[in-house]
């Protein structure tokens, strides 16, 4: 790296005898990933006094904008460790869960490198449903009671003997596919039939929990140990159409500023759900060194926890970190090297975020169709799946671009947010007309 003068505002220290020597360099950063998520956490980066240049593997065409795309698949953990060896990177930060459950936080580390993700140990509480329901029991985190079952007799035998709908998951990862809610007894068979004697999804096991209702939403926090800097709530819209229809996506849209929670259902999330459960992975062994994510439900009995994740939420990082005022650097450095961060300050408003997906997503779809007008776009415009093709800028997956506006209010938002995709222009795409209906009913 070329060496500048000393710039002690490229530190977040504020007293400058603080100042360390490697705090005067701008810093290196590898982003892994190449979605929306990783295109909202690169922005934040290069909104970083103390970060100069953001490499990004794989990355996308806006991303290749703002970052340096390396064509590194997000799950080679041996090419992108190389890779940070030899581009002198100063800190990753990992955003696919796949990533990090192949162990690519582990490799780093014995390798000497920086990096912001939870080990593949800590991943547990994503990748294996079973450890989490065990984890929220055990230190009583609310969530719906389960029994968990590797016996396909066994399974059927007490989902027989529940009310329904019944919901079954599969114990592992299946790429959002693994969670079923059977109406009746011949739902139930057939999902029983696909995880326990057919293995769709591998040899695992598979967990029957109670059906709760309520609304959900996502509670992300930067999670250090037994240390828990929360975000702002956001919620996501899974449904492919308006009116909550059609099948279940990768998220069609997503808002802060959530009408339904008040600040006390907040702290109960944040102290009952969030922080109980940092502090069960640190007396488990299994400190977490990355994002939590509770996946969470408003039931008429309370907060209680639908599911975790080991990682940012896409879409909902791409509405909740462009209020982060804090240095985001700073954050992914402590929680890296298990020092306290300073409190995290977000602005006060509110925003809301309309993904523009291809026609037919998400089941089959074409690539390749042309985008215009993306520079009319007076707000932010994350890229999801994106490429440059002999100069132009196509579709190249389901969910292709989200537009985000923010505003005093969700009415402000939404009514910027629309303005602007509608300058948008693709013959393939589509978006959902009702993000935060909610708030509006
Ligand atoms: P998961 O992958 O565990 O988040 O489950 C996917 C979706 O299934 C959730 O977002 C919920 O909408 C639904 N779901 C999961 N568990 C339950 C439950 N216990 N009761 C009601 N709905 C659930
Ligand atoms: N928004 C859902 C997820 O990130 O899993």
């Amino acid at each position: 790296m070329d060496a500048v003068f000393c710039k002690p505002s490229m530190s977040n220290k504020s007293d400058p005898k603080d100042i360390r020597f490697e705090d005067c360099f701008p810093k290196t950063v590898l982003v892994v990933g190449g979605g929306g998520r990783e295109h909202a956490i690169v922005d934040a980066l290069a909104r970083s006094p103390q970060v100069g240049k953001i490499y990004c593997a794989p990355g996308n065409a806006g991303i290749g904008l703002v970052a340096e795309n390396v064509p590194l698949k997000d799950t080679d953990v041996e090419g992108l460790k190389a890779f940070a060896l030899e581009h002198g990177v100063d800190l990753t930060v990992v955003g696919p869960e796949a990533a990090l459950a192949v162990g690519i936080v582990d490799a780093f580390r014995a390798a000497g490198l920086k990096i912001f993700g939870h080990t593949k140990e800590a991943t547990a509480i994503e990748s294996s449903k079973e450890f989490a329901k065990r984890l929220m029991e055990k230190y009583g985190v609310p969530t719906a009671s389960y029994k968990a079952f590797s016996d396909y007799n066994e399974a059927l035998s007490y989902v027989s003997s529940r009310p329904f709908p019944a919901v079954l998951k599969y114990d592992g990862l299946a790429a959002g596919k693994g969670v079923v809610i059977a109406q009746d007894l011949s739902e139930a068979t057939k999902a029983l039939e696909d995880m326990l004697l057919d293995h769709t999804f591998g040899a695992g096991r598979v967990v029957v929990e109670d059906f709760l209702t309520g609304p959900e939403f996502s509670f992300l926090c930067f999670v250090d140990g037994s240390r828990v800097y929360p975000m702002p709530l956001s919620q996501d819209h899974k449904r492919a159409y308006d009116g909550d229809k059609g099948p279940n996506t990768g998220g069609m849209g997503a808002y802060t500023g959530l009408p339904f929670i008040t600040e006390e259902d907040r702290w109960f999330a944040y102290q009952e759900i969030m922080c109980k459960t940092a502090a069960a992975m640190v007396a488990e062994g299994k400190p977490l060194s990355g994002v939590l994510y509770g996946g969470l439900m408003k039931t008429p009995q309370g907060i209680k926890v639908i599911e975790f994740n080991a990682r940012f939420g896409d879409p909902e990082t791409e509405v909740v970190l462009p209020l982060l005022e804090s240095d985001i650097y700073t954050i992914f450095e402590s929680v890296a090297t298990g020092v306290p961060a300073p409190d995290t300050v977000w602005r006060e408003e509110v925003t809301l975020g309309v993904v523009l997906a291809s026609k037919g997503y998400p089941g089959s779809y074409q690539k390749g169709y042309e985008i215009q007008g993306l520079d009319q776009v007076d707000g932010i415009v994350f890229h999801m799946g994106t490429a440059f093709r002999e100069g132009k800028l196509v579709t190249n997956g389901g969910r292709v671009l989200m537009v985000v506006a923010g505003g005093p209010d969700l009415a402000a938002a939404r009514a910027k947010v629309y303005e602007e995709v509608r300058k948008i222009g693709c013959d393939n795409l589509f978006y959902r007309n009702d993000i935060a209906h909610c708030a509006f009913e």
